[in-house]
Order: C-alpha cells, then structure tokens, then sequence
C-alpha cells in the first residue's frame, strides 16, 4: 500500500482564547446558518410552486453538520391532517362547501383545508382471522365524491403476517389493478415464523386503521388510522403515521439531503426523462419506498406496491406522518421491520429480489461520452489514456456510432471497424458496452436507407410482425413517438415474445455487424418520447383527452400543471400486455430490463448479463445496474451524487454511480478532479460527457488523459487504489447478491445508535469498513469529517483519527481524498493493474485494521467473474481472516471450487493499529527473516509472502 501522503487530525481547542475565538465563530456560523436555512426554505418554495423551473442554489448551501435545521413552517395543526383539494386553493366557505374541515394556516404549504376526522371507511364486516391472516370488509364514511368521481362504497383489508419481519397491510376495490406477478413476484422469507416482531390491531373509531407496533419496544411503527381514506377510479388516498421523523427514501429523485426535510414536502413518482437539475421533480425512476429511523434508532422500511402516478406528501414533527395519492391501483404496503437498517434493506431486497451478481470486470473504470464524431475519435481517447497508465476496463459507444440512430446497427460511413476495434480492445483486456434505445425508427425513407448501410436489418417489420409493439388505445394499430431516429413504435417488453425479438437483434449486431458487445446500456426507457414538444405533430400522433391522458387528480409531476400526464412520453391510454399504460408506465424500464436480462442470457448463455438502466422500478436491480442520469458539470452536483448513491443502494442497486466529471456543460479541471476522486469509490465508476450545448459547441473531452499531467498522475494514482481494493468491492457485491448487504453505505447503517451519522451524506462508506471523506467545494485543502467511535486508519500512512465520536478536520490538497479503514476489519485487496483481465492474476494483500481489542475479521470471494451462479454451482472461492487479540492472524480457506485461485498468492500482509511493534514474525509456524518485515509510517508490512491464497495459513507474531 502507497504512503504517500498524511493527514492531520484536530482535537478540542487548549487555551481561553481559542475558546473566545471560538464562540464567536459559532455565533457567526448560526448566523451564516439562519441566512443559508432562509435562503433554502424559500428555494424549497420556489421549488414547490415551480417544479419546471431549474432553481439553483448557491454552492455551500448544504450543511452537512446540521441539514435537520430546516426551519420549522408555523403548525396549527393538533394531529397529523390530510389537505383536501389542496390544489384549488380554497377559502373556509369553499372548503366546508366540499365537505371538508377548515384548519386555517399561514404558511403556504400547510393546508387549511383538511379531511374531517370521520371521513374515509369504517368497518362493515371482520371476514378472517387466522394466526396469520385477518381481514374485514370496510364501508365508506363520511366523503361520497373526491375530484368529481364517486368514492367507492366498499373495499377489504388484509393483514398478513408473512414471517417475523414482514407483513403485509393490504387495501384494494373489488376491481382494483395489480401488479402482475411476472413483474415483481414478492419472494416470502424462507422458515417458519418463530418470534413475530410486531403486533397488529384494527382502529375501528372514528375511522378505520390498521396500527402495527413493535413488539419489543411499544413503538408504533406504521398506522394509517388517519382520516381521509380513499377509492376512488383514478384517486386513491392513504395516510400513515411514523413513528419518528427522521425519513430517508422515496425516488427517482434529486434530493439535496439524505435525510428528509419533512416540512410538508410533496415528492411526486412517475417515471420521466428529466435531467437532474432541481429538487421537486419526478425522475427517471420509481421507488415508493422509505426507511424510516424511531428515535431510539430502530428502522423499518415500508414498500407501497403500486406502480402508478404518486404524490408523497410529507409531514413534520410533532405529528410526523405521510400521504400517499396514487393514481389508482390498490394499495398495497409491505412493512420490514429491521430492526438494524441493514437488515431491513436486507428483507426489502429478499422480497423484491436480490442485486445481481456484476462480472467483475464491469467493477472497473468506465470511459463514455455522447459525440465522438467517429471511430477514430474514440481509438484515439482510449489509446491516451491506455498511454497515461489510466486503468480502464471499459469503453462504451452512445448512439453516435448507429446508423440514423437504428439501434443494433453500426453507421459504415463513420464507425466502419468498429468490430475490429471491439477485438482489439478485447486483445488487450478491455469491454465494450453499447447503448440501446427502446425507440425503434418506423420512417420508411430512412428505413429504404438503412438497408444500403445494413442489408439484412429489418427490425421494425420483425417486431411488426411479431406484434410486439406498444398498442393505441384501439388495441390493434402500433403506437407512435419520436425519439432519436425520429418517428419511432415502442417495443411492448411486457410481452413475453418481446425477448427473443430482441435476442435475435443482439444477435444480429453481434454476427452481422459484427460487434462483440459484452455489456447493454438500455436508456430513455421511461419510456421517453419527444413528440409532445413538436407543435405540428400530426392529429394521429396525438394523445386523446380523456381521463386516461387527462385524469381528474393529478399529481405534481413535471408538466402535470398542463394537465397532461403524457408529456415527454407514451400516451396512458396505449395499450400494453400487462395493461394500460396509464398503470404500467412506470414499469417500462423495469420490463425492459427484464426482457434485456432474459435475451442476453440466452445470446450469451452461461456469462451474467451485464445491464445499465435508467429507468427502474423495484426489483429491478435483479437485472441491471442503475446510474443516476444526466447530472452537471457543476459542483452542486458532486455532493448530490452521494445522496443519489445512498438512495440506489436503500433501493437494492448495489452496483451505482453518478456521471463522473458531470454529463452536460463544460467540466473544469478541479471540479473533474475531485469528481474522479469520489467517482472512484461510487460502486459503478463511469466518466461520461454529454455532446453540446444549445450554442451547438461540443462540451470539452474529460476523460483522464485529456487533461495535463498533474491530473492525470492524481487520477491515475486513485484509480488504481479502486483497483486494488477490487477484491473487497468483489465479495461486497456477492455479498449484497445473496444476503441484501449494501455495497456503498451511509454511516447510519454501521452506526444507527450514533445519533450524529443520521444526517451525514457528505461521506460514505464501503461495506462496513472503507470510509470515504472527499472534497465537495471549490478551492479546500481541507475537509471536515465524523468519524463514529472506533478505530480509524488512514488508508494512506496507518495514522490514526485522533478523535473518534466527533468532526476531524483532515488534509486534502487538491491531491488527496481522504480513504479511511475501520478498526476490526480485514480489507482483501490485489495488486493493481491496468485493467481486471490483468489485476485478477496478481498476488493479493490484506490489509488488518486491529479494534480496540486487536481483533480483526473478514472475508474473500474469488470466482471466474463472469460465469453465471458461481456460487449455486459451488465454483467458487471463500476465505475466511481472522485476527485475535494481536497474536495472530488465521487464514483459512472456508469453500475451495475454484481451481484457478489455487495458483494466485497473497503477497503482502499489513497490520495497521499495533501500539509497539512487533518482535518476530512466524509464518505457518517459519520465523520470517528480517528483510521480509518492514515498518512504514504507522504500519507494519510483510511483504514478498508467496503463499497460496486458497490454503489455510497462520500468521504469529510476539510484541516486544
Ligand atoms: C440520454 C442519456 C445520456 C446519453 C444520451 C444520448 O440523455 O441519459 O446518458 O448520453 O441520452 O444517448
């Protein structure tokens, strides 16, 4: 391990001065802190009123320390309240008019006009009770008509205990829309239920409610006992109390804190093309699920199983609480009850579906840009950076390099040898991805085109012919859009013909246009269409008002004020295989990923799938990995992309990253830097470029070697310590694959008991021990960082956080970014190379970080990186390290079913945390010469080991 450079850790201030020094910095500090709160509650505002608008906020705006100061909005309120018609803006007459109560408020986002304590449905008869089940029949109460339709008269409730952890809590109308199973089957915890955690009981007055609390604590954790209950065709509502406000969750969205601001917030899910500029705006994915932290840090996470259009309206302390209005569909929650927030992700992903396994290769460093004008271009960009020792395991073509924009096809005039270049790139140990629009061109005059550039491609009539494209809402003519080729038909991948057809076109590209694709990247799959901005689109492309495409609530999304809830996509009234659009529009992604993952087993049999998706839905992680989107080249953006990480990895995407160096705008050589310094710990590290600006100038290159060599050496010296620290990222991954564990983490997750990491999204961690703390601003040499109490070692040198349970102010100059390792762990790390093909063959080392009880633990996972279910086929390798009260480090080989492991060496052994050093050194019992033990800043290395990996060894030490 390098020890190139130090950092320096600050304790408590010493003399009275400081002191006085210190107050008034504090008193400036709050100061700076109410102006900046001010500044952000009326941004939220504006945010609010404005969801198109691409608010910004000045750099710094963001406080790390204290993100739950958000000032309070006055509250008249003496329970949790559901506003009624919030958006007609009614007066007292008006809103008792309706049949609702007057609250009266002074503050524009608290309602004043709010459901009435009996409005929503009562019990009519209790139907089953059984040991896991219990369910009644409910009648409406109170409101008869919500948005001009009549609110159902009858629905049925279910609870259903599904194993210790999870229940389900499930309300529908007799017809109300599911999700179909082949979407996402919720998988039942395995084993008899032996200790419940929790408790359920029916709230029968005023109103009907289903309360659960946990058993071990009383704390009510889940209780939709709130008025305003509703069914309605195309509006249903449903509140729930939290037990605490401290939130985290809901997507796709860009939120600005990890922790939510609960000031009556409303974050509207509905899947959407939309570049990541602003805060209020529905995003690319749709995630309606949540942890929630109770005060004594407890977490459970909550799913709503409903895929439809959603607001999320939140609500603040003392009545913290959340109000679900979908666009129909039932409603169907399912709760987990952790305790650990690591568990519950964990029995959320057990249920949705686990991540999928990554081919270790896709852990590399990933080079992409929109707008390299040919073939040359891009060999030239790889040949630079190959040059300038940049490890890269990747290059990926976008759409630049299709003919007219076809997908599968490659445009001859511009991108003639790209087949060539793929077996070159694969000569020397490196991938190709290609990305894949779901968007199939139907415009017969470039159709006629293509087949000079493509003799053989007739995807579109292939598709016509299986009749596998998205419907009108006739059912029998093929929908219509326009994306990049143009007019173009959407392929319905809810169909189950859907995934041959397209098997048979990556076939196609790899056979007869002859690129050796490894990987997919499927995008603008929300699905994203740009006909709705075309103002002389013909009246057969046109959406029909009605309210499918026009319904009579709609929730905030983006464009939602046009009443349109089509725009930038498919109509809601087209018909697909799984049912209107208007229900499985935001499944699109998801289905898509599904299909893609399906083809590509089947063209590639045996190899994992490797997928990128935009859009996602839950469960869809199973399939492909996520990144998160078209971010800026701005600094705002950088701290953002930590949130969206933490997100993803709450939503079960282990493998996740944001566009390293920012996606549209010009990059600038420090904002690059310190982006390619926290990109190479995202989970997924990719550095992408979009191609121009509205001036129509390309944005400049930001791949490494484009810069100069003081970048380059700083980039190349961070990439290669992902590099090495690929073995533990690897079992990470396997990890995340069969138990749920998070790859990329909060400090909440490792240290839910420590108050003080709640709201911490400035830094994160890697598994349970890698500690990243970067730069986020312009112009720092230093950062401050909270390390929780333990032992933490600089990556670089072994020195040691002076100061745990507290803020350390740490060195960064513009060369550095702080990487920490936690005390009790064993981090499995390899020698780098420049690229995995490469490094999978070099010795590994293990780097042993002691507790405070010189113990340390951890593990290794070794396969091929690439086969499918290594593990299901025991072809794999697992060891085990454990180290014990200083004397000794044990290695020991747990599975052994991988036969190409058995020649790979660990090399060198680090002890990071010894207080003295220590005497000699006996290696399986062979006292180890001098020359083999070297003493390096605050760490001890064994070096030039040469034993086996894949055998049991013991390592032995006496301490002078
Ligand atoms: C979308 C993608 C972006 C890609 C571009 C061109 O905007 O999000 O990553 O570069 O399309 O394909």
């Amino acid at each position: 391990m390098p020890a190139e450079s130090k950092h320096r850790s600050r304790g408590p201030g010493r003399c009275l001065s400081f002191v006085v020094f210190l107050v008034a910095l504090i008193a400036i500090a709050g100061l700076a802190v109410s102006i900046l709160t001010y500044i952000k509650l009326m941004n939220d505002e504006e945010i609010m009123t404005s969801p198109s608008a691409a608010v910004g906020l000045a750099n710094g705006e963001h406080i790390m320390t204290s993100p739950s100061s958000v000032m309070p909005v006055p509250d008249p309120r003496t329970e949790a309240v559901v506003a009624c018609y919030p958006e007609e803006n009614f007066n007292q007459a008006q809103c008792e008019k309706n049949g609702c109560k007057w609250l009266g408020s002074n503050h524009p986002r608290v309602p004043s006009c709010v459901f009435e304590n009996n409005a929503g449905y009562v019990i009519e008869t209790n139907d089953t009770q059984t040991e896991t089940e219990r369910s009644a029949t409910l009648k409406r109460a109170g409101l008869t008509e919500m948005y001009g339709m009549e609110v159902r008269e009858q629905i049925k409730v279910t609870v259903e205990s599904i194993g210790d952890h999870m229940l389900r809590i499930y309300f529908a109308a007799n017809d109300s829309w599911e999700i179909p199973s082949e979407a996402l089957p919720m998988k039942r915890p395995t084993g008899t239920s032996t200790n419940k955690q929790y408790d359920v009981k029916f709230v029968t007055s005023p109103i009907f409610g289903v309360v659960v609390t946990r058993k071990s604590t009383g704390a009510v954790v889940f209780d939709t006992s709130i008025p305003g209950l509703i069914f309605t065709d195309q509006f249903v509502q449903i509140s729930t109390r939290l037990p605490s406000d401290n939130l985290y969750g809901f997507g796709e969205h860009q939120h600005r804190r990890f922790k939510h601001d609960m000031n009556w917030r409303t974050w509207p899910i509905f899947t959407r093309d939309v570049a990541p500029v602003d805060e209020g705006i529905n995003m690319y994915g749709a995630h309606p699920v949540y942890m929630n932290l109770e005060n004594d840090s407890k977490a459970t996470m909550v799913f709503l199983k409903n895929s439809h259009g959603m607001d999320v309206v939140l609500q603040p302390n003392p009545f913290p609480a959340i109000t679900y209005k979908t666009l129909g569909g039932s409603l169907d929650f399912y709760v987990f009850m952790g305790p650990s927030p690591q568990q519950a992700v964990q029995q959320y992903t057990e249920a949705i579906g686990r991540p999928m396994m990554p081919p270790y290769w896709s852990l590399g460093f990933h080079l992409c840009r929109w707008g390299y004008k040919n073939l040359t271009e891009v060999e030239n960009i790889v040949e630079r950076n190959l040059r300038a020792g940049i490890p890269q395991d990747t290059q990926w073509g976008d759409i630049d390099f299709m003919y007219k924009k076809f997908v599968f096809t490659v445009d001859k005039a511009t991108f003639k040898e790209l087949p060539e270049f793929v077996d070159y790139l694969h000569s020397i140990g490196k991938k190709y991805i290609v990305i894949v629009d779901p968007g199939i061109g139907n415009n017969d005059t470039i159709i006629t085109e293509a087949a000079k550039n493509s003799p053989s491609y007739n995807m579109y009539q292939d598709g016509k012919d299986a009749n596998i494209y998205v419907k009108k809402s006739d059912g029998v003519q093929d929908f219509e859009g326009k994306v990049w080729p143009g007019r173009t038909v959407f392929p319905d991948f809810t169909n189950p013909n859907c995934s041959s057809w397209y098997a048979k076109w990556i076939r196609y590209f790899r056979n007869s246009e002859n690129v050796s694709v490894d990987g997919l990247w499927i995008d603008m799959n929300e699905p994203a269409s740009f006909s709705f901005d075309d103002p002389n689109l013909p009246e057969s492309m046109k959406c029909q008002n009605n309210s499918w495409n026009n319904p009579p609530f709609m929730p905030h999304i983006l464009q939602g004020d046009t009443g349109d809830l089509f725009r930038k996509t498919v109509c809601m009234d087209a018909k697909q295989y799984w049912g209107d659009h208007y229900k499985v529009h935001s499944l699109y992604g998801h289905s898509h990923a599904i299909a893609t993952h399906a083809a590509l087993k089947e063209v590639m049999p045996g190899k994992r799938p490797f997928i990128v998706t935009r859009s996602s839905f839950a469960g869809t992680s199973q399939y492909a990995a996520h990144w998160l989107g078209d971010n800026q080249s701005q600094w705002r953006q950088l701290p953002w992309s930590i949130i969206g990480m933490l997100e993803f990895s709450m939503f079960g995407f282990s493998m996740i990253g944001a566009d390293i160096c920012g996606f549209y705008f010009n990059t600038n050589y420090e904002l690059c830097l310190r982006w390619m310094q926290v990109g190479a710990f995202y989970p997924f590290a990719r550095n992408h470029n979009a191609r121009k600006g509205d001036d129509g100038k390309f944005f400049r290159d930001q791949d490494p070697a484009s810069w100069d060599e003081e970048f380059v050496g700083i980039t190349r010296h961070i990439l290669l310590i992902r590099y090495k620290m690929l073995p533990y990222y690897y079992t990470l991954f396997h990890e995340a694959h069969l138990h749920g564990k998070t790859v990329a983490r909060p400090l909440m997750f490792e240290f839910p008991e420590d108050k003080n990491t709640w709201n911490i999204d400035r830094q994160f961690l890697i598994g349970p021990a890698f500690m990243v703390t970067p730069v986020l601003e312009e112009n720092k040499t230093t950062v401050d960082g909270y390390f929780p109490k333990g032992r933490w070692f600089s990556y670089y040198d072994g020195e040691e956080i002076h100061n745990p349970g507290a803020m350390n102010t740490l060195n960064a100059p513009l060369s550095v970014i702080n990487l920490h390792m936690r005390g009790g762990y064993i981090i499995p790390m390899q020698e780098p190379a420049n690229s995995t093909v490469y490094s999978r063959k070099r010795d590994f080392g293990l780097a042993v970080n002691f507790d405070e009880s010189f113990r340390a633990d951890g593990h290794l996972f070794w396969d091929d990186g690439e086969s499918e279910d290594t593990f299901g086929s025991n072809e794999y390798l697992l060891v085990h390290f454990n180290a014990t009260k200083g004397e000794r480090l044990d290695i020991t080989v747990i599975h052994d079913g991988y036969a190409e492991a058995r020649s790979l060496k660990i090399g060198m052994i680090e002890l990071f945390g010894f207080i003295s050093f220590p005497g000699e050194l006996y290696i399986d019992g062979k006292r180890l010469p001098a020359n083999q033990i070297r003493f390096k800043y605050h760490v001890v290395q064994i070096v030039d080991l040469n034993i086996p990996i894949a055998q049991n060894h013991t390592l032995t030490w006496t301490v002078y």
